[in-house]
């Protein structure tokens, strides 16, 4: 358990009294987007599997294991006692494996995928439905890749494990319909950092869309209404 007292305040119209749950904010992307929304003045939940040290008050590290539903659950339910809201869930959870011909495509590399990019997608979303719907302006989002509509055979399970998520982000974008919620996909190419240009100095990252770029990005889903997010797919690359 995370604690009892309920810890919001503030004003949720100016982000100030918002909570945002980031899951994957280990993660390069989680980081961005996890001081981008601090940063603004939403408290954010910042999940990873080992929780890590922040230095802003506004982000409460906590630890859990999306591919445990029941653990996901109670969790969910812990951080919305705790808090006594939750504005937003940011789905950053990663993976990739590929890299083979189509024919050479090992299986196992679509189990990793599935319980990677769609199992966590699934349990997180259940969890934390009904305390998005609560909220006067519930957002959630993922990030996909143009593979997921424009599949290539050396990457046959990530593009297929991506589509899925896609597809169950859209079917709870429709259940948010007429709602103050909203489900949205952003697509990029790849993800690029400062240390991926340290290292590559000469390297063309042009498609790729910086992480910073990424936290702008889901900083602004707050910005727009509902009607006009909700089922989108915005392509950041
Ligand atoms: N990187 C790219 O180029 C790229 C391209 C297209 C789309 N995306 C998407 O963008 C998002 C962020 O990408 P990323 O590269 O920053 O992700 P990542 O580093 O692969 O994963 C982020 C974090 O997910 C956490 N995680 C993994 N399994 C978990 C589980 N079962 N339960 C809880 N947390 C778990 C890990 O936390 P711990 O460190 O605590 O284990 C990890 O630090 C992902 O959804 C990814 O699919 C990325």
């Amino acid at each position: 358990m995370m604690g009892g007292m309920t810890e919001s305040a503030g004003n949720a119209a100016d982000g100030t009294g918002r909570v945002v749950v980031v899951t994957g904010a280990n993660g390069a992307a989680g980081q961005a987007v996890t001081r981008r929304l601090a940063a603004g003045g939403t408290r954010v939940v910042a999940a990873g599997r080992h929780p890590i040290t922040w230095d802003d008050e506004r982000v409460t590290p906590t630890a859990v294991d999306l591919s445990d539903q029941a653990a996901t659950r109670a969790w969910a339910d812990d951080v919305a006692a705790r808090f006594g809201r939750v504005d937003g869930l940011v789905h950053l959870v990663g993976g990739w494996r590929g890299g083979t011909p189509f024919p050479d495509t090992d299986l196992g590399d679509w189990a990793f995928l599935h319980d990677q990019l769609v199992r966590t997608v699934q349990h997180a979303t259940l969890a934390f439905h009904p305390h998005l719907s609560a909220s006067p302006a519930g957002r959630f989002a993922i990030v996909s890749q143009h593979a997921a509509r424009h599949p290539r055979q050396n990457a046959a399970a990530y593009a297929t494990a991506k589509a899925a998520a896609e597809a169950w982000t859209l079917a709870m974008a429709d259940s948010f319909e007429g709602t103050g919620a909203a489900a949205v996909v952003l697509v990029v190419e790849a993800l690029l950092t400062d240390a991926m240009r340290e290292q590559r100095p000469d390297a063309d990252f042009s498609k790729l869309t910086h992480v910073d770029d990424l936290a702008g990005a889901v900083a602004a889903l707050w910005d727009e209404p509902a009607a006009d997010l909700n089922g989108t797919r915005r392509d950041l690359s």
